[in-house]
């Protein structure tokens, strides 16, 4: 219960403080959370942060395997997350058991693993190197060129990867639910609507998509896209919560969201379970918490930090 007298936020950066913690929040957050964050960014922003953390607790607002990454680099911190629940179809799409089935039946490939962080800790334990929307490009090229590549899970940011970088890949058949209902149908029908305004559309969305964009980029590089450009107007094709955060970072422009067949916006209901309520009470109780078996977390701790160390 807030302290009376007090609103949930004031409350929030009060027991932030008693916490000792720092609040991490990506971009598809609700607007009250982003605007309460410490940093809001990323996903390869917001592992830098996770990596650099002078706090005893982590507060990941964001979807479950961001807040596990926040984990796999910081074992001795309490990392909590306020909604459990909050997973991502992409990395359900692709489970460790799963993969380790794929790679024994596919042994004599002797596949070099890129695994998108938008998976479990048990995948990227299986994998040698994790990548980002806004470092896959360079990450790929870093790879060996004598080795057959496995891209796992996103199909559609790998594809893009390779047309990017004209490395073949063998690649995994998952996808983000929430991306891939922006429609060639649905881009050119706001394109018409918004004449001269640039296209700026997120790699996970399909090939038939991207190629109707300006600029495909992570979410954090819509940001620098935009702020550079000297258009008045952007179509954003990713999820919603992004707007916030140009609407923030880039007064003067407008920013309309990118629409599907069927709604206005594509939301991702699980980047929106996270509540101001449900922030405050993960720092009042500390849960629920991150927990990943040590075995897990070391194997997979290699592969986020080979990112890093090849993306600085
Ligand atoms: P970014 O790393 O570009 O923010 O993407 C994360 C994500 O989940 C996109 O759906
Ligand atoms: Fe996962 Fe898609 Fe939601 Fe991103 S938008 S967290 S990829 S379900």
């Amino acid at each position: 219960m807030p302290v009376a007298g007090l609103d949930l936020a004031e409350e929030i950066t009060a027991l932030k403080r008693e916490r000792n913690a720092i609040i991490l929040a990506h971009n598809y957050q609700i607007r009250e959370i982003q605007e309460l964050a410490d940093f809001v960014g990323d996903s390869l922003g917001l592992s830098y942060k996770a990596a650099e953390a002078n706090a005893d607790v982590i507060a990941f607002c964001g979807v479950h395997f961001m807040a596990e990454t926040a984990k796999i680099v910081n074992p001795g911190k309490t990392v909590v997350l306020p909604d459990a629940n909050a997973g991502c179809s992409l990395s359900d799409s692709c489970p460790a058991e799963k993969l380790a089935a794929h790679l024994a039946k596919h042994a004599d490939r002797n596949y070099y693993v890129v695994a998108y962080i938008n998976c479990s800790a048990g995948v990227k334990a299986l994998a040698d190197v994790i990548c980002t929307s806004g470092n896959a490009v360079k990450i790929v090229q870093r790879v060996p060129a004598d080795r057959n590549i496995l891209f796992v899970p996103d199909a559609n940011l790998g594809q893009w990867v390779m047309d990017q970088t004209g490395r073949p890949m063998d690649l995994w058949a998952g996808n983000c639910y929430v991306h891939v209902e922006f429609t060639r149908n649905s881009i050119e029908r706001i394109k018409r609507e918004h004449p001269g305004a640039p296209v700026v559309a997120h790699p996970e969305c399909t090939t038939a998509v991207r190629l109707l964009a300006d600029e495909v980029c992570s979410t954090e590089k819509m940001v620098s896209f935009c702020k550079s450009s000297p258009a008045r107007a952007f179509i954003i094709v990713t999820e919603s919560g992004m707007l916030h955060r140009l609407r923030r970072e880039v007064p003067g422009r407008e920013f309309i969201p990118g629409p599907t067949d069927k709604c206005a916006c594509a939301d991702c209901r699980y980047m929106k379970m996270n509540t101001l309520e449900k922030l405050h009470a993960c720092l009042r109780d500390l849960a629920p918490e991150i927990i990943i078996p040590e075995a897990t977390r070391a194997r997979a701790e290699e592969s986020v930090r080979r990112m890093l160390e090849w993306s600085r």
